[in-house]
């Protein structure tokens, strides 16, 4: 059964790891990350962005495929489906789709109105049982290929946002999605630190977590980060994989075409990124 991430997240900001959320894109990447789950004891958060909702025919479809999984693979162990950058429409449909969890992204609207419509959505969502994720402070990234250094979040507004009483928020810190420039500076740890200080316990997220090195992971789940999303790492890993095995010739020997041999050193490399990830956020058998 899908659960709210509201309690693991409680349960990571307080036992000093982080969570990982793993963005999907169809059946292959859903399976992967659910199979890793389960084969390392870890909680996990199935992330879905609007284009990738769109891309698998829309949100019923995605809450019937997880949750047949959780059921045809015998998962046991906590996973929430959860709406990633959702718009204030997407998050009613994510609700009435069986969606266990949302994140609303107001942060491109002044505070005023993200205050406004987060406030409302985290109403509806803990009538239904769900958790809520908010954001304040854009997190950038590559658009049109320019690639836009991520905002910092002001802390204050940080504040206003968690006195809203959403379940865990995002705030820039200077991290951006996809992969890092040669000159990206680095998180901003003096305003996560400032960011932490106003909101105190509420479990942050830290988006774009690809390419963010080690050290810095580390330092973050320090400072009060239990949530970290991870999408291109794992888009990267498996066309890489799938590249070889074409360039190999693999899809033309025998029934190479299959697309169950297609897809599946692409999966397995998911698997291994995905496994990557989860040692190093420390969230390793904390299901069990
Ligand atoms: P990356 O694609 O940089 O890993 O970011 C994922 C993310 O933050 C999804 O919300």
């Amino acid at each position: 059964m899908l659960v709210p991430a509201k309690e693991m997240l409680d349960k990571a900001r307080a036992g000093k790891y982080a969570v990982g959320h793993f963005n999907i894109n169809n059946l292959e990447w859903t399976k992967a990350i659910l199979q890793t789950a389960q084969e390392l004891k870890s909680p996990v958060i199935l992330g879905v962005s609007e284009g990738a909702g769109k891309y698998m025919t829309g949100y019923k479809t995605i809450v019937g495929m997880v949750n047949g999984m959780l059921e045809e693979l015998n998962i046991t162990v906590p996973v929430a489906l959860h709406l990633d950058h959702g718009s204030y429409e997407g998050c009613l449909k994510c609700i009435e789709a069986g969606f266990s969890s949302v994140m609303f992204d107001g942060s491109h609207y002044p505070i005023a109105e993200n205050v406004e419509k987060t406030s409302e959505l985290v109403k509806i969502c803990h009538e239904k049982g769900m958790s809520i994720e908010a954001e304040v402070g854009a997190i950038g990234g590559e658009e049109d290929g320019v690639v836009g250094m991520g905002e910092c979040a002001d802390p204050n507004e940080c504040k206003a946002i968690a006195d809203l009483g959403v379940d865990f928020l995002a705030a820039g810190i200077g991290n951006i999605h996809g992969k890092y420039p040669a000159n990206w500076p680095g998180l901003s740890f003096e305003t996560l630190a400032a960011v932490k200080e106003k909101v105190g316990e509420l479990p942050l997220v830290l988006h774009g977590g690809t390419g963010i090195p080690a050290d810095q992971i580390k330092k973050a789940i320090s400072l009060g980060v239990s949530k970290i999303n991870v999408n291109t790492e794992c888009q990267i890993a498996f066309a890489e994989a799938t590249r070889k095995y074409i360039e190999e010739g693999k899809d033309l020997q025998g029934k190479g075409f299959d697309p169950r041999k297609l897809l599946a050193p692409g999966t397995e490399a998911i698997k291994a990124t995905v496994k990557e990830k989860m040692e190093l956020f420390g969230s390793v058998g904390k299901a069990e």
